[in-house]
């Protein structure tokens, strides 16, 4: 087979394949064993590593003192071996010095005790000293190593999460409202204030939200308006971190492409927001063993959206077991290939692990690695990993660059994923992501790809778009929506939706609100079903249940296609259709189970017009990465049983490198992969 040319790495000429590799701290080692890492490294096939995670206490010994001379030693080494590097700014963990000399640095939870030095993710966003000394170190790094050729991206920082309830935080809160609202009697209006007397006169009467003054509950709060601000600017005050960081590396090394590693579906950051200021969208992925494959393709396809569907690095995952699960289950033989290759089925240009060599103290001493305690190349890990660096180095480029061309969508917002589950009532099982789930794991059975976009994205290139439980509709999002449905798409809302704008203050007038003319029906009342209560409906002949809640609707221009079966709202719609322009829209006016959504997805998928990309076998994922020439679908068998396949159209199986004409047939081992070129 020819060799071509195909995409790059982020714009970098010189990554030639998908990176294999991963996390590597030599500083946790004496320095004889660095040689013998570079020989295991050969070995297995790593050319890429990730340095400097961890690293602040040993680079910055005091408030003027930096020491590099150990990252030079390494920064060398790994060059000299060949490796590209991603360079992380080593800001996720303070020193202990600048925690006892600036106590400010330190995070208050949010009972509102003010912690100790210890763990990491640990500073206090909004603290100057924290801030100051992070971006310089991050401006000393770009200077130091920018131009040493071989560090092919920046990582800021790792895994931002987490938040701070601390007086600075309270202070700048003060300062993010008044930017935003501008006016007092604004804040009060859109924090519906007049209810239980809590008129703020000040800004300085504005405290945080948490233990000590709304929240009896992490999640459950009496003034959803004053939390869902603090999550935004909580999110906002990392970004800003992050933003610090980008700015002091780019000054130095415009070229050199900037990242953070995310953690998917993760509530606490508005990763749609983050994504606008990275270059690339990296992630790590840690499922536990008996997470199903379709949570960890969501997981992905969230990854892939919040960048418009752009390539993104798998930053880390294991190459066998974590070590902070309950239960840490190995990764079974062949796992760690197959949820490699499902990362980049689903739009990963890279393969990256956390980590290289397994350490020997503290908590993560017992978390998988390349290079095990037994310190040599003849494990099962080891082995399965070198085969894999062997493969990756056979597949070259292609695939990189390559996309997902989705004709389906979901739409996923993070506020309304806060403000949905801090509301109080209807019911304490709703879960946004899990109700988000559901529809995306019927278009995953299906075998049709799907977007998971935000409330800005384009929704003109989309056939059909799904929005699970948009609770809240910020202002003018309805005109995109109508303007979808009026051109010819497919429009599929849920229960409990359009009930507030931005600001979590409900739409009156009737539910769905600002929605309430697209689906052609007003929701008079919603039911909560406790756990193991249903009702029920048939539709198109067949019976499914009614869980969870269950909107009392009236029709005005749509039609019902199905009835509550009982209760005193038995013959009142629940599944509703509506036509708009040269478009569609259906309301689910309850929660059904997996055999609803993909019976119902099916049908209206195929009313819009849409096909599976191949034809769906039950455990056998099917994603397809284009580009102009062609198409390269990717099987994976995540059954522990050989399946027999029969290839729909001729191609070839860049794995085994074998041609099949269309028709022909195949054997997917248990857990195996196949990437399959066909020419468009
Ligand atoms: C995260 C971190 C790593 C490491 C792994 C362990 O993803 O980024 O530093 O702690 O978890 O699973
Ligand atoms: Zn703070």
């Amino acid at each position: 087979m020819e060799k071509k040319r195909y995409g790059t790495f982020f714009g970098n000429e010189r990554v030639t394949k998908l990176p294999f590799g991963g996390d590597y701290n030599p500083e946790q080692w004496p320095e004889e064993v660095w040689e013998e890492d570079m020989r295991l490294f050969a070995l297995a096939g790593v050319d890429c590593v990730t340095l400097n995670t961890f690293s602040w206490a040993s680079l910055q010994t005091d408030e003027d003192t930096y020491c590099f001379d150990k990252l030079d030693k390494i920064m060398d080494l790994v060059k000299k071996n060949g490796l590209h590097v991603i360079l992380a700014t080593s800001t996720a963990a303070h020193p202990a010095w600048m925690a006892r000399k600036y106590p400010e640095i330190l995070r208050t939870e949010f009972s509102g005790l003010r912690r100790k030095f210890g763990s990491r993710h640990n500073s206090c966003p909004n603290s100057p000293v924290f801030q100051m000394y992070a971006k310089r170190l991050a401006g000393k790094l770009a200077e130091r190593y920018g131009k040493s050729g071989n560090v092919i991206a920046w990582h800021i920082g790792n895994e931002y999460g987490g938040a701070c309830y601390c007086e600075r935080c309270e202070a700048a809160f003060r300062v993010w409202l008044k930017e935003k609202y501008g006016t007092i009697e604004e804040l009060n209006r859109a924090w519906n204030t007049c209810f239980w007397g809590h008129v703020f006169y000040d800004w300085e009467e504005v405290v945080v939200p948490n233990l000590q003054s709304e929240h009896f509950e992490e999640n459950r709060t009496t003034f959803q308006g004053i939390s869902l601000d603090y999550r935004r600017f909580c999110s906002d005050s990392l970004l800003a971190n992050y933003r610090a960081e980008y700015e002091a590396v780019k000054a130095v090394t415009p070229d050199i492409p900037v990242t953070t590693n995310l953690m998917g579906a993760y509530k606490e950051l508005d990763y749609q927001k983050w994504a606008k200021y990275m270059d690339f969208v990296s992630w790590d992925n840690y499922p536990a063993n008996d997470t199903p494959a379709v949570e960890i393709a969501m997981n992905h396809d969230l990854m892939r959206g919040i960048k418009q569907g752009q390539p993104f690095a798998l930053m880390e995952q294991t190459p066998s077991v974590t070590n902070w699960l309950s239960y840490n289950a190995l990764k079974r033989p062949g796992v760690m290939r197959l949820l490699s290759y499902q990362a980049v089925a689903h739009g990963a240009d890279t393969v990256l692990f956390f980590q290289m060599r397994r350490s020997i103290g503290a908590c993560e001493k017992y978390h998988g690695a390349l290079i095990d305690h037994a310190g040599h190349e003849h494990t099962r890990v080891f082995r399965e990993m070198a085969a894999l660096g062997q493969e990756l180095k056979e597949l070259g480029s292609q695939v990189m660059g390559s996309r997902i061309r989705a004709k389906a969508a979901i739409v996923v917002d993070w506020d309304n994923w806060w403000a949905l589950e801090y509301s109080a009532g209807p019911s304490c099982d709703l879960r946004y992501m899990d109700e988000v789930k559901r529809y995306y794991a019927a278009f995953d059975e299906l075998n049709i790809p799907v977007d998971l976009i935000s409330v800005e994205d384009d929704l003109g290139k989309y056939s059909l778009v799904a929005a699970p439980v948009l609770y809240m509709v910020k202002t003018g999002y309805e005109r995109e929506l109508k303007r979808f449905v009026e051109d010819g798409g497919t429009l599929i809302a849920t229960f409990f939706s359009g009930m507030v704008e931005e600001h979590d203050l409900v739409i009156t007038g009737g539910y769905p609100g600002r929605l309430r003319d697209i689906f052609g029906v007003w929701v008079e009342e919603i039911d909560a079903l406790p756990v193991g209560e249903r009702n029920g409906f048939s539709w198109r002949g067949k019976q499914y249940p009614a869980e969870l809640l269950c909107d009392l609707m009236h029709l005005e221009t749509a039609e019902s296609e199905a009835e509550y079966e009982k209760d005193f709202y038995a013959g009142t719609p629940v599944i509703v259709r509506n036509r708009l322009g040269k478009g569609n829209t259906w309301y689910v006016g309850t929660r059904s189970n997996a055999e609803f959504y993909r019976d119902f997805l099916r049908e209206v998928t195929r009313e819009a017009g849409m096909e599976e990309i191949w034809t769906p076998r039950d455990g056998v994922e099917v994603c397809v990465r284009e580009n102009d020439r062609e198409k390269f679908y990717f099987f994976l068998n995540h059954r522990q049983e050989d399946v027999e396949m029969t290839m729909e159209k001729s191609g070839c199986n860049l794995l085994e490198k074998r041609d099949y004409a269309a028709g022909e047939k195949a054997v997917l081992a248990g857990k195996g992969v196949m990437i399959y070129q066909v020419e468009r």
